[in-house]
């Protein structure tokens, strides 16, 4: 078992900390507002810990589950904080009207975050494409993984493993280009053809 930091307090912060508490990890909420993070950390179980937001998190996984639109300060906020970390990027990118991806041409959100991410850490894409409330039920679900660093990217899928998730890589960093486009597929088909937001993508293989 293991300590996991979330950096933020809404409801993917909830929904990924009740799983990993369930799974017996610690986790520690970090919230520019320290009465945020307690509030969050009281509701996850008894063992969770609140950090200081731009302190070196405990977790050796930091979650960093906030808008994309504010990814690259927080990373600015914690500097060199975050070196030698893995950095998982569950942000989608998406415009607010919906209309497209708001990340620049040929890259994607977890690129750009990369980019802000000091040197020696590393960022793994994965959370993206399942929504909060559906991983807050507890179902195996299948949590779709891009990262350049195989042992960054071996961490993450035992950490997905032992939420009772399963990992499933689809390559290099260069495809969370892939996954933020399914992020937002998954969007416009719980608005549209799906007509429900309890919905969640699935691999059959072999
Ligand atoms: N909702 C979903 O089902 C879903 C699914 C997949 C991916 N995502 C992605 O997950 C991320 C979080 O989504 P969410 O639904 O949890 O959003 P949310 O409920 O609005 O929470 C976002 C959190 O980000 C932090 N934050 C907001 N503005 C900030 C700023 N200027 N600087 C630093 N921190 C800031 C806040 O935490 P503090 O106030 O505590 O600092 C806030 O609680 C987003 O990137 C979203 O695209 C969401």
């Amino acid at each position: 078992m293991s300590t996991i930091s979330i950096i933020g307090s809404g409801g993917m912060a909830t929904a990924i900390g009740g799983r990993i508490a369930k799974a017996g990890h610690t986790v520690e909420v970090v919230s520019r507002d320290l009465a945020k993070a307690q509030a969050l950390a009281d509701k996850l179980a008894s063992g969770t810990i609140t950090g200081t937001y731009g302190a070196t998190p405990v977790g050796d996984i930091v979650i960093l589950a906030v808008p994309y639109t504010h990814a690259l300060a927080v990373l600015a906020d914690f500097g060199k904080a975050l070196d030698g970390k893995v950095i998982i990027d569950i942000t989608n990118p998406v415009a607010p009207d919906l209309s497209g991806l708001i990340t620049p041409h040929g890259s994607s959100g977890a690129q750009e975050i990369a980019k802000g991410a000091p040197a020696s850490a590393h960022v793994v894409k994965a959370f993206n494409t399942v929504f909060g409330h559906v991983l807050a039920q507890d179902q195996r679900l299948d949590a779709f993984m891009a990262a350049d660093d195989a042992h960054a990217k071996a961490r993450v899928s035992i950490f997905l493993e032992s939420l009772g998730l399963r990992p499933l890589d689809v390559g290099g960093l260069q495809m969370a280009q892939t996954l933020e486009s399914l992020g937002l597929m998954m969007i416009g088909l719980a608005k549209n053809g799906a007509g429900t937001w309890d919905i969640a993508l699935h691999v059959d293989i072999g």
